[in-house]
């Protein structure tokens, strides 16, 4: 089997004394989706952090590509071929959407994480972007801070695909989305994933992660209590009951 794109291996992750992943450890391979699921505050976040090298684990390792990125500070590590769609998007709202687009092509695309292991890799630029958001390309001149939420959502998305990154992490990216928006983000994430990038996704929509994820591990205050597929975990209903407010008779 081919080594993991990502490997997560028993991070300890603390913000001064508040203790918040306790032993945390995971596996993407390339061309896959990993989803998280849990409750608020269960340390969601703090683990695309953790991973993003914006809070940095105290102890354990997070390997990325074959090489530990212990120590690098987050811009290094996005340099590599790691992109964030932040938890509330965080777009630029007076800069217009062709100027959030833009942004990152400037500072982060590498020509070296363009292709891809398998070659399928799709080469994103802005024409391709606004292709797979028709959204977008109306609103082209139109200052960020006048989208709508689900709006912002695909900017976000589109402003990471247009660093070509290996792997995408995505916090919540259906947080405050109406029903068709959420389905919407959905059929991205696939295509996204057809188009050869990884994704790790932390969400609180159960539905969205079912319907996306190959992997989903379930996260409460900071350690896995399930880890495996989505049909396996249709059958966890302990699991589903007690740490997703999900009932297990679905
Ligand atoms: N900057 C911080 N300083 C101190 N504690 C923090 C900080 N950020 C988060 N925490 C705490 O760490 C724990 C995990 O928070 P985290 O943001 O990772 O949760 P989450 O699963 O992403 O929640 P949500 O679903 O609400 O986004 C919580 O108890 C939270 O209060
Ligand atoms: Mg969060």
């Amino acid at each position: 089997m081919s080594e993991p794109l990502l490997s997560v291996r028993e991070i300890h992750t603390y913000y001064g004394d508040s203790y918040v992943l306790q032993g945390v450890s995971l596996d993407l391979l390339e061309g896959r989706i990993v989803a998280i699921l849990g409750r608020n505050g269960m340390g969601k976040t703090t683990l695309i952090r953790s991973v993003a090298g914006l809070t940095p684990p105290r102890r354990g390792a997070v390997v990325f590509k074959g090489r530990p990125l212990h120590g690098q500070p987050p811009y290094a590590i996005a340099q590599r071929g790691m992109a964030i769609v932040p938890q509330g998007r965080r777009i630029f709202r007076s800069l217009s959407v062709r100027e959030n687009l833009l942004l990152p092509t400037s500072r982060l695309a590498h020509p070296a994480h363009v292709a891809g292991a398998n070659g399928r890799r799709k080469r994103w630029d802005l024409d391709e972007v606004l292709k797979e958001f028709p959204q977008l390309a109306e609103r082209i001149d139109h200052p960020g801070g006048t989208l709508s939420g689900g709006e912002q959502q695909m900017l976000a998305v589109g402003r990471a695909l247009m660093a070509n990154p290996d792997l995408i992490l995505m916090d919540e990216p259906s947080e405050g989305l109406a029903p068709l928006l959420v389905r919407q983000i959905e059929r991205i994430m696939k295509s996204v994933r057809e188009h050869g990038h990884s994704i790790l996704l932390v969400e609180q929509n159960f539905e969205l992660a079912m319907s996306v994820a190959d992997d989903i591990h379930v996260l409460a205050s900071g350690r896995f209590v399930f880890q495996g597929t989505p049909a396996a975990l249709s059958r966890e209903v302990e699991v589903l009951d007690h740490h997703l407010g999900v009932s297990g008779n679905r």
